[in-house]
């Protein structure tokens, strides 16, 4: 297969994850006889240095050429500490979300045997949790009203969803649940938000197209408290974009550590991949972040290009690394930390 991928590397972390999710694809590509083109890109701070813009008009044409996009992390300290700032890199991950039409954020939630015990969670409660939150990403609070009025006193931030935005998301989630366990959960605010109550409705009428899915309605502030109480009992969630945000850092704590779930992002068009972790600007240029989120987004990549047997293989090789210790210093334990790079070259050659 010939895939052209665009790369964006962004801040922070970024470009050395990336680094390693390019050789552990690379060395696929070898192995399975595919031809990767590799097109890099200006994405959030990284790009308003060179361009004053974090989502500049040539990365977007960048994207909608290429197969897919694998894509780093956006952020920068500089921006964080200065609320006047006019431009943010943030931003253009918004815009860059909003021009793909990247309206679904798939993000998984599961557990590697080796690393159980890493969990802050008791192992009975999580042993065996494989559950995708599935987050919208193109609507909601993020993209709803806002504003400053009473001469700045006041502030507003509003959520509105359509109809359809609703429905596409759940016909995701439902087709998600029929390859999978079957079930399917929605998670809002209907016992306060209007929005919420367009959601349930949305669902409930979906239901009778669907009839092997069993579906349930939970609240949110329940869903937080459940997610980490009995994962086990979720199979698919569909979530409004910030309750997506929050559930799935919250989520991440279940694996044993952010540094290893991935995410794809997908649309009509074009799809996104990247680790659900951020920019981590503490660690950025000193080779000790983990790359496996990002290289376990290039799996879902492979995936979904139909190329199970690739993905496979990147999986394989990663829970190889784990149970040989081939970990960097968030997962080393006492043990020897090794470097971002010398994970993704142990990563490369042993498959
Ligand atoms: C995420 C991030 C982003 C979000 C930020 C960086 C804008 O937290 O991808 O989850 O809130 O969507
Ligand atoms: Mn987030």
């Amino acid at each position: 297969m010939n895939l052209k991928i665009a790369l964006l590397a962004g801040d922070g972390i970024g470009p050395e994850v990336i680094d390693q999710a390019v050789k552990v694809s690379n060395a696929i590509a070898e192995k399975f006889n595919h031809n990767i083109e590799w097109t890099p890109a200006l994405t959030g701070a990284a790009a308003i240095d060179a361009v004053g813009e974090p989502y500049p008009d040539e990365t977007h044409d960048i994207c909608q050429a290429a197969d897919a996009v694998l894509f780093g992390a956006i952020g920068h300290p500089r921006f964080d500490n200065d609320p006047s700032a006019k431009v943010r890199p943030e931003q253009g991950l918004l815009k860059m979300r909003q021009k793909l039409g990247l309206f679904a954020n798939v993000r998984p939630t599961f557990t590697f045997p080796s690393l159980i015990d890493k969990s802050p969670l008791k192992r009975e409660r999580i042993e065996g949790t494989d559950l995708i939150i599935l987050r919208e990403l193109t609507g909601g609070v993020y993209f709803g009203d806002r504003g400053r009025k009473d001469g700045g006193d006041t502030a507003f931030d509003t959520m509105t969803y359509q109809r359809f935005e609703v429905e596409r998301l759940a016909r995701k989630g439902f087709e998600m649940a029929l390859k999978r366990g079957k079930k399917l959960c929605c998670v809002d605010k209907a016992n306060v938000l209007e929005a919420s109550r367009l959601w349930r409705e949305t669902v409930q009428a979906l239901e009778k197209e669907y009839p092997e899915v069993e579906v349930t309605y939970e609240f949110v502030d329940a869903v937080a408290m459940r997610l980490i109480q009995w994962p086990k009992g979720y199979d698919v969630i569909i979530t409004a974009n910030l309750f997506g945000d929050i559930l799935t850092d919250e989520a991440s704590v279940i694996s044993g550590s952010m540094g290893l779930m991935p995410s794809s992002s997908v649309g009509s068009e074009v799809s996104l991949y990247e680790p659900i972790h951020g920019s981590y600007p503490q660690a950025a240029g000193k080779d000790i972040a983990n790359p496996l989120a990002t290289v376990l987004s290039a799996a879902m990549m492979f995936e979904d290009f139909d190329l199970k047997e690739e993905a496979e293989a990147i999986r394989s090789v990663v829970n190889k690394s784990l149970a040989e210790g081939v970990v960097t210093e968030d997962l080393a334990d006492g043990g020897k930390a090794y470097k971002t790079s010398e994970v993704g070259d142990w990563l490369a050659t042993n498959i």
